[in-house]
């Protein structure tokens, strides 16, 4: 017999975050794999999970390459995907932790996608986790959006036109991934003369959060940390 797959979405820093049932699967899977940094393998979602995992349950850290190179990606997707497999087909039923939501702009994609192809059969089942643009928009107050409103969610780390043609069809946008191309994000506001209506929030439930509206003060920073994003709202931001 297959054990069961959970992705379960941890939410993107602050533990209160968790969903009661994200708390109540962790009781219950004998194995969790966490999504960690390939440098140091730190795991956010595992820090996040902290004492609602019962003790003695085994926790492995799965690396993931911040990279754009298809092969070493491809790599890491197959060693990581294997390690699940095999709890899978020892009859475990296993977590695999994501920050926010497993479904929105996360690993667990890829690897539920491979678990299905040599599993199939598998059941799989996705607890959804708070995404980070919604605690984000909690934690500045900044409605994401309203009425006849439309929003559009995208990835910043390819950069360039996408947000003017996002900013074309949407009312609302949200930048996820701002920390590569933080100045030609910086730029494409600017062009579209938005510098008024920009959010940036960085760590959010985390410390050292970050929530700031002045963009002569993005101008000058560094290059943002992984976990930032910005909010942008061409109707302007709450008073
Ligand atoms: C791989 S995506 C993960 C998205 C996640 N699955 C979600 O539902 O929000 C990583 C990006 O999420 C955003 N992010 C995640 N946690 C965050 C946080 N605590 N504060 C600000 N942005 C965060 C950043 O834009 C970061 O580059």
């Amino acid at each position: 017999m297959l054990g069961k797959l959970f992705g379960i979405g941890v939410g993107p820093g602050d533990p209160e975050l968790l969903t009661l049932k994200a708390v109540r699967v962790l009781k219950e899977v004998s194995h969790v794999f966490a999504a960690s940094s390939s440098k140091n393998d730190y795991s956010l979602a595992r820090s996040i999970v902290g004492e609602h995992l019962p003790p003695g349950t085994p926790v492995d850290h799965l690396a993931f390459p911040m990279t754009f190179n298809p092969e070493r990606l491809e790599d890491a997707w197959r060693d990581n995907c294997e390690k699940v497999v095999d709890a899978l087909r020892q009859g475990k039923n296993v977590a695999f932790l994501t920050i926010g939501d497993p479904l929105t702009f996360s690993t667990f994609i890829y690897i539920m996608r491979k678990i299905k192809k040599q599993l199939p059969g598998v059941v799989v089942t996705v607890v959804p986790g708070i995404t980070s643009y919604q605690a984000a928009a909690a934690c500045a107050n900044e409605p994401l959006a309203e009425g006849e409103e439309a929003i559009t969610i995208l990835s910043g780390a390819k950069g360039r036109d996408r947000l003017k043609d996002a900013m074309e069809i949407s009312e609302n946008v949200v930048i996820m991934k701002t920390y590569r191309r933080f100045p030609e994000i910086l730029a494409q506001i600017k062009e579209k003369g938005l510098e008024e209506r920009c959010c940036f929030v960085s760590r959010c439930g985390l410390e050292g959060e970050i929530v700031e509206r002045d963009f002569e003060k993005l101008a000058d920073m560094e290059q943002p940390h992984y976990l930032s994003l910005m909010i942008i709202k061409k109707n302007g931001l709450e008073d």
